[in-house]
C-alpha cells in the first residue's frame, strides 16, 4: 500500500492536477449573486441553486451591485444566525432603492421556518424558497419578474437533487463537498433542523459515486460526504460503511472525508472501513453536546455519557491516530453547575483536537421550546461557555504542540493566507499545515510529505521532507 501510494504521488507531481472551474461571465444574459450562511449543507445547496440558475441564463457574480438577482441562503440554528441575515438585508434595501428592478430571494432554513411571514416582515424580499423547493426557482423568478411576490416552502420526502450537477462556487479546485442525504429524523429537542429540512432521505449511491468520479477526473483530490447524520445513510443495499468504501475505491489519490456523525449511529463497520483505506481521512467530528446523562436525555440525544466515552475509546482502539472534534452546548434548560462540570470532565477525558462551542439559544417550534423552560440565566450560560472555551483552547494547543516532530502527508489546497511563498493544506486529521514552497515542483492538488517544526493552537508549521 505504501509503495503504491508513493508511486501514485509521483505521477501526480508530473501530471496536470489542477483544473479550476472557470465561468465565462459573458456567457449568461443575467447575473445572480449568492451568499450562504450556516452549515456546509447550505453551501452545498447553493451550488445546486447555481446550477439551476445557469440553466435559466443567470451567471454568478461576486459583486452584488451588478446582480439582477440577489440570494441569501440562510440558517436558523441559533437566534444570532437569523439576526445576521436580517442585518445583511438592510444593505440590500439601500441597493433596491437605487435599482428597484433587482430581485431579492431568501433561501434555506430561515425561509422554511418563517415562510410567508418573511414577505410581511421584510418588505424588500421578493422570493422565499425552502431547501426542498429549489427546482421551482425558475417559475418563482419569472413570477417575481412579473411583479408577484412568491413563496415555495414545501418539504419533500424524496428530493435529493441527485440528477443536478452542482456548480462549484468559490472552489479551490482541490476539495469539494458532496451531499449524500438530506433532512434529519433525530429530533434533538434543542434543534430546529428537523423542522427546516424535513424528513431524512438518502441519495442513491450511483449518483454519489458518479459525482465523486467526475470531480476526480476534473482534478479534485478530496471529497467530503455531507449529511446531518451520515451514519444513518441507507439506500437499497448500500450502508454508509459500504458507500465510504466505494468512494475510497475510486482512486488512492482521492481523499474521502465525511460530516457529521451521530454518536449513536457510528458503527464499528464504519471505523474499520476508515482504518482499512489510507485515503479515508482519519478524522471524526462527533458532536457530544453535553457530558451529563440527564441533560443528554433531555436533549433526546439517545446516548449516555458512558456510551459516548466508549465510542471515543473504540475510535482510538481502531485508529490510534484519529483526529477528533465535537460540538458543545452550554446552559441547556435546567442544566445545573454540577452537570456543567460533567461536560468539562468529559472534555478532559476525550481531549478533542477542536470544538465548536455554543451557548443554548431557544428556537421557536422546537421540542425544547414547547416542553421546557429556558431557565439558565444568560450570564450563567455565557460564563459556562467561557469555561468550556478556555478548557478547549488548552486542549487544542496541546494537541497541536504534540505534533511537533511528526511527519504528515498534506494535500496542498492553496497558498498560505500570509505568504505566496508558503503552501497551505491539511493532514489526514484535518489540521491545517503551512510550509515553505522551496524549490519543489509542487502545485495545488499535490501531496507533500511535511515534518512539523512548530505549532499554534490552530495551525501546524513545517517543512517538506526531501
Ligand atoms: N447534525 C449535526 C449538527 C447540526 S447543528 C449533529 O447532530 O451533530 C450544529 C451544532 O449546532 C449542533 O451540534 C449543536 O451543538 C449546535 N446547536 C444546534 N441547535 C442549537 C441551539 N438551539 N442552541 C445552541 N446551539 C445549537
Ligand atoms: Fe439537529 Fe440532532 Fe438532527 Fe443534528 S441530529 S440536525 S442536532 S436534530
Ligand atoms: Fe443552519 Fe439549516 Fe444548516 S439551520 S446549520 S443551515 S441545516
Amino acid at each position: 500500500m505504501a509503495d503504491l501510494l508513493q508511486k501514485d504521488l509521483d505521477e501526480t507531481r508530473q501530471g496536470e492536477a489542477y483544473a479550476p472551474f472557470v465561468e465565462d461571465p459573458n456567457q449568461y444574459p443575467k447575473k445572480f449573486y449568492i451568499e450562504s450562511y450556516g452549515c456546509q449543507m447550505n453551501f452545498s445547496d447553493s451550488e445546486i441553486v447555481a446550477s439551476i440558475l445557469h440553466e435559466e441564463g443567470f451567471g454568478a457574480t461576486r459583486n452584488f451591485e451588478e446582480a439582477n438577482l440577489i440570494l441569501l441562503n440562510t440558517c436558523s440554528i441559533r437566534e444570532k444566525a437569523e439576526q445576521t441575515v436580517r442585518n445583511r438585508l438592510t444593505t440590500f434595501r439601500k441597493l433596491k432603492d437605487k435599482r428597484p428592478g433587482t430581485l431579492i430571494g431568501v433561501l434555506g432554513c430561515m425561509a422554511e421556518r418563517l415562510k410567508a411571514k418573511f414577505l410581511e416582515e421584510e418588505k424588500l424580499v421578493d422570493i422565499v424558497v425552502g431547501p426542498d423547493a429549489y427546482r421551482s426557482l425558475p417559475q418563482l423568478i419569472s413570477d417575481a419578474e412579473g411583479g408577484q411576490k412568491t413563496v415555495n416552502v414545501l418539504l419533500s420526502r424524496d428530493e435529493t437533487y441527485a440528477d443536478i450537477s452542482p456548480v462549484r462556487l468559490d472552489s479551490n479546485g482541490v476539495t469539494a463537498f458532496v451531499s449524500i442525504m438530506r433532512g434529519c429524523n433525530n429530533m434533538c429537542t434543542f434543534c430546529v433542523v428537523p423542522f427546516t429540512r424535513g424528513r431524512e432521505r438518502s441519495r442513491d449511491a450511483e449518483s454519489i459515486l458518479a459525482e465523486c468520479q467526475d470531480l476526480f477526473e476534473r482534478g479534485y483530490k478530496e471529497v467530503t460526504l455531507l449529511g446531518q447524520n451520515v451514519d444513518s445513510y441507507w439506500h437499497g443495499e448500500v450502508t454508509f460503511a459500504l458507500l465510504l468504501e466505494r468512494v475510497a475505491q475510486i482512486s488512492l489519490l482521492l481523499r474521502v472525508r465525511f460530516s457529521t456523525s451521530h454518536p449513536k449511529d457510528i458503527t464499528d463497520d464504519v471505523l474499520e472501513t476508515m482504518a482499512k483505506y489510507h485515503n479515508i481521512c482519519k478524522y471524526i467530528h462527533l458532536p457530544v453536546q453535553s457530558g451529563n446523562t440527564r441533560v443528554l436525555s433531555m436533549m433526546n440525544r439517545t446516548y449516555t455519557r458512558e456510551w459516548y466515552l466508549n465510542k471515543v475509546k473504540r475510535i482510538r482502539e481502531i485508529m490510534p491516530d484519529c483526529g477528533l472534534s465535537t460540538d458543545v452546548i452550554s446552559g441547556f434548560c435546567t442544566e445545573t453547575e454540577e452537570e456543567h462540570n460533567d461536560t468539562l470532565s468529559l472534555m478532559e477525558l476525550c481531549r478533542f483536537d477542536m470544538a465548536y462551542m455554543f451557548s443554548y439559544s431557544e428556537r421557536p417550534g422546537t421540542l425544547a421550546e414547547r416542553r421546557f423552560e429556558d431557565d439558565v440565566p444568560e450570564d450563567v450560560k455565557k460564563r459556562r461557555l467561557e469555561e468550556i472555551i478556555k478548557l478547549q483552547n488548552g486542549h487544542s494547543r496541546e494537541s497541536y504542540l504534540n505534533d511537533i516532530g511528526k511527519t504528515f502527508e498534506v494535500l496542498i489546497e492553496s497558498n498560505s493566507k500570509r505568504s505566496d511563498l508558503h503552501w497551505a493544506g491539511r493532514n489526514t486529521q484535518n489540521k491545517m499545515v503551512v510550509f515553505p514552497k522551496g524549490n519543489y515542483q509542487l502545485d495545488k492538488g499535490h501531496y507533500a510529505i511535511v515534518i512539523i517544526l512548530d505549532a499554534t493552537s490552530a495551525t501546524l508549521i513545517g517543512t517538506i521532507v526531501a
